[in-house]
């Protein structure tokens, strides 16, 4: 059996620790080093399910730690990088912007230069579809809709994207770019709008909800992002870039109230807090192009998936009380108390 040795960056976080666990419960022939700085975002408990296999390894560290990056290509032999590393919050960059343009946009850049260094046959940059700005009512992004990011998070995930796609042009170095849209699912750090609203409301606790709560977000299963992330890095072209999208569109306000309902809670919990500055009003992604060119599907119905999703909250209490109750409390009483 060939393996590829692939390089996975951000693997403790929540789409990548998804992704490593899906993939390796199904693929002997890959070969995953799983580097992450472990940030308040990183934990190693996602991981349990693919912990002691002997095709994966985990190394503590930072992307932008130039002599570690390169010690990692030459030691296991990478061909292939899946970089998921990333500051991900958007209200966090508004709160303060370096570390996401350090480790954004720097942390990918060090990441090309050793894929070039090292010749890698495939690196796969997981965009976003916020690189695109802010939709009206409406319209969808397309792979050719004008790149025109909005915060602080998604400017430097634009510069991390176009970055990879100069090193296609320039080099040759086979980048593909994936641009996803709002994912949801197991394991996602309680900051994030749907495991914020899910805990809140577990411990009957007030749901902030931004603006007038008419923002729509376009919604994907992790495991449905998964699987398109791992079709692009298996057959998508070099050079090319990929939308991901379920066609779930969503206000913010339909989400809170579907969840409320389906853990049995009122809507006196919904509070309307002060807007996000810059906050962009539509997201919805054409993924014609993958589905059409790579023959993707997402798998999951939009109800079961949310149910899943919701259920794993229930059980998995323990996971996030000790997110909530440690390094994550300063952080949610700045955020959430004062508003
Ligand atoms: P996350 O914040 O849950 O995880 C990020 C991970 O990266 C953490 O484990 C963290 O420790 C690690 N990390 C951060 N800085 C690092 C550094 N300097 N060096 C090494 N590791 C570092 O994020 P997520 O939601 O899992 O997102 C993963 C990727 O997918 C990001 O690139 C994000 O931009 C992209 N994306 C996310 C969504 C979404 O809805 N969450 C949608 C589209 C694209
Ligand atoms: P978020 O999960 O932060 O993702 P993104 O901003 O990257 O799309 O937010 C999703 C939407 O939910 C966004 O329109 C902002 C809104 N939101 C709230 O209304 N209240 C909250 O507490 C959070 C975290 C988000």
């Amino acid at each position: 059996m060939t393996t590829k040795n692939i390089l996975v960056t951000g693997g403790a976080g929540f789409i990548g620790s998804n992704f490593i666990n899906y993939i390796l419960s199904r693929r002997d022939d890959y070969v995953i080093v799983n580097l992450d700085k472990l940030t308040y975002a990183g934990n190693l408990e996602n991981l349990k399910p693919s912990e002691g296999k002997k095709n994966y390894h985990f190394v503590k560290g930072d992307i932008t730690n130039n002599e570690l990056v390169d010690y990692l290509f030459k030691k296991h032999s990478i061909k292939y990088v899946i970089n998921f590393a990333a500051e991900s919050h958007v209200d966090r960059s508004i709160l303060g912007s370096e570390i996401f343009y350090k480790t954004n946009v720097l942390g990918t850049a060090i990441l090309l230069e050793a894929a070039r260094r090292y010749e890698v046959e495939k690196f796969l940059q997981i965009s976003t579809d916020e690189v695109y700005g802010s939709l009206g009512s409406t319209g969808l992004f397309t792979e050719l809709t004008p790149i025109s990011p909005n915060s602080p998070y998604s400017s430097s995930k634009a510069a991390a994207d176009l970055a990879a796609l100069s090193f296609y042009h320039t080099y040759g170095l086979p980048v593909v770019v994936t641009r996803c849209s709002n994912n949801y699912g197991p394991l996602q750090f309680p900051e994030k709008l749907i495991p914020l609203m899910i805990i809140n409301a577990i411990g009957n606790k007030k749901l902030p909800v931004y603006g007038d709560g008419l923002n729509v977000r376009d919604w994907i299963y992790v495991i449905d992002h998964n699987k398109a992330a791992e079709l692009v890095f298996d057959k998508g072209l070099p050079g090319e870039v990929y939308n991901i999208g379920a066609s779930r569109e969503m206000t913010n306000i339909e989400i809170i109230k579907l969840i409320l309902s389906k853990l049995g809670k009122g809507e006196e919990l919904i509070h309307y807090v002060k807007d996000r500055p810059g906050h962009d009003r539509r997201y919805a992604i054409d993924s014609s192009k993958i589905r059409n060119q790579l023959g993707w599907l997402p798998e999951f119905k939009f109800e079961d998936a949310m149910n899943n999703t919701i259920n794993w909250y229930l059980a998995n209490r323990i996971w996030w009380e000790r997110i909530i109750s440690g390094v994550y409390q300063k952080y949610y009483n700045e955020q959430y108390n004062n508003r």
